[in-house]
């Protein structure tokens, strides 16, 4: 299957069951925005419940906030995401259509690495078990002078980045007569920087003076809090402060789905320093965060660590952890060594003192920062493709399965009388009262006992109880597991105690 064809099946597949639905659609929908339906929800609270759980329950030196939305405009000014958050932007005069530079740049390369990746796998065929990809790559003439092109495209776009030289890179994109994809055209605009904050106006105040932003990232709300809960709380160093809340990005090329949104949620972490012990939290952080996503059970091969070489102005470390995504590895959490920037910055732009006062030295100083920073629809996006899975049964039948960590999983079991009459329905609805107290549990009794299986199949329920006759007798049930699909008898009385054991939160954080 094809990555496009994979995300295909995941996005309608979403929307067939309740996961995520096209914003506004009944107006044909709003380019990358979403709604999460029923079960979606269900899914994103289950994650945010895991994220905030070991970040802030599991930690004694980090608290959670929630900060507003709307902050005073000074803090975009501070942060750097009125002068820098940018991208390069270029028109086709002919279509009308408005690119990222730097991705048509990117396509470019993307379209001779393809080339690279053929000449490859022909050289496999031809030399079988002799073949030695390493050895083709570095001495086949046609693959080094295709590295070399792309050597040199990267070297000239950097360079013109770095220089701040927006000719440049429209001359870089001339050269490679890169045409519009919608047009076939070349005839393009200059190349624009363009801010992605969305900019509104406050209340009754018009012009300049007014104008507010939605925050790009939750990050600033923790930092502009920084003495307030360091004070309020009597924090100590080493502590961090957590958040989960919505970022708001003008992306101009919004795409794949939740992956790039223009509305979205982050889950980030700030941790407070003493300056020096930086690069000794930075590797804890990194290790803390990669085994967090292991025990999370998405299989460890679909994660990547990439150290980033060039750093922001403001990190001295940073690196992403990157999933196997259906449009292949990419960056789900990011981890970052801020330094004092943040901090220090808001001490120029706002006059107040942000420090930590140590009482063992009797010295004040800027805390540094050690980053977290996740996307919770990209989390999301993981975890829906991951267990998405189309089944051969034995016999020929066919089963589309989410296999959602149990844990996480929407609805953590079923209740389905076997059928509709001879006090089955009544029987089963007792088991519903008795289990819903404590899990999110769903009633079913419409259909044959096979097709509600399949139902909770394709919703990824761990587990499906159905009761039968016997039940009524012997007050046991059969319990029907989602992935191997195995049946148990157990008793009523134990079900509360069985379901908790298989399908509780709490099974992530004994791992
Ligand atoms: N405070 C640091 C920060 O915001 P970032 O790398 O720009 O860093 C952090 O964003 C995370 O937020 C990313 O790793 C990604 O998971 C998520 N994210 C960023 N832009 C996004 C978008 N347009 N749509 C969905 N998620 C996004």
């Amino acid at each position: 299957m094809s990555a496009e064809d994979g995300l295909k099946k995941i996005i309608s597949h979403a929307k067939e069951y309740g996961f995520v639905f096209p914003s506004s659609e009944i107006y044909d929908g709003l380019s990358a925005a979403y709604d999460y339906g029923q079960l979606g929800s269900e899914l994103k609270n289950n994650l945010k419940q895991y994220w905030w759980t070991s970040m802030v329950r599991m930690n004694d030196n980090i608290v959670g906030i929630d900060a507003a939305i709307f902050m005073h405009p000074t803090t975009w000014k501070a942060s750097g995401h009125v002068d820098a958050f940018n991208d390069p932007l270029i028109d086709n005069k002919d279509s009308k259509k408005r690119y990222r530079a730097d991705v048509l740049i990117e396509e470019y390369i993307g379209k001779i690495e393809a080339k690279i990746n053929k000449d490859v796998a022909k050289g496999k065929k031809k030399f079988g078990a002799d073949f030695s990809e390493e050895v083709f790559r570095t001495t086949n003439p046609n693959i080094l002078r295709r590295q070399n092109k792309i050597d040199e495209i990267k070297s000239k776009f950097k360079a013109a980045m770095g220089a701040d030289d927006l000719d440049a890179v429209k001359a870089l994109i001339e050269e490679l007569e890169i045409a519009c994809p919608i047009s076939g055209s070349k005839n393009w605009t200059d190349v624009r920087q363009f801010n992605l904050m969305f900019k509104t106006e406050l209340g009754a105040v018009s012009g300049d003076s007014g104008v507010v932003y939605l925050r790009p990232e939750t990050a600033q709300g923790i930092f502009v809090n920084y003495l307030n809960v360091q004070k309020s709380g009597r924090m100590k160093l080493p502590f961090g402060i957590a958040q989960i809340g919505k970022a708001f990005r003008n992306e101009i090329i919004a795409r794949q789905f939740i992956f790039r949104m223009r509305e979205f949620e982050q889950m980030e972490m700030q941790f407070f320093v003493k300056p020096g012990t930086q690069e000794e939290w930075y590797n804890h952080w990194k290790d803390a965060r990669k085994n967090w996503h292991y025990s999370l059970g998405l299989g460890e091969e679909s994660y990547r660590l990439h150290d980033h070489i060039k750093l922001a102005h403001y990190a001295d470390a940073a690196c992403d952890i990157e999933f196997s995504f259906p449009m292949g590895f990419k960056e789900l959490e990011g981890i970052h060594s801020r330094t004092d920037f943040d901090l220090k910055s808001h001490e120029d732009h706002s006059g107040k003192k942000l420090r930590f006062f140590d009482p063992e030295t009797k010295e004040s100083f800027v805390p540094y920062v050690v980053e977290t920073s996740i996307g919770l629809d990209r989390l999301f996006l993981a975890v829906l493709s991951k267990a998405y899975t189309e089944e051969k049964l034995d016999g020929g039948a066919e089963r589309i399965v989410l296999k959602i960590p149990p844990a996480i999983a929407p609805i953590k079991a079923a209740v389905l009388p076997l059928i509709k009459k001879d006090g089955l329905p009544e029987k089963a609805k007792e088991v519903l009262k008795q289990l819903r107290i404590k899990h999110n549990v769903q009633y079913d009794e419409k259909d044959a006992i096979g097709r509600r299986y399949r139902r909770q199949d394709a919703i990824g329920t761990p587990l499906c109880i159905t009761i039968d006759h016997d039940s009524l007798n012997d007050n046991t049930v059969t319990v029907r597991e989602r992935d191997g699909m195995t049946q148990e008898r157990v008793l009523i009385s134990d079900l509360d105690s069985y379901v908790d054991s298989n399908v509780g939160m709490h099974v992530l954080f004994s791992k």
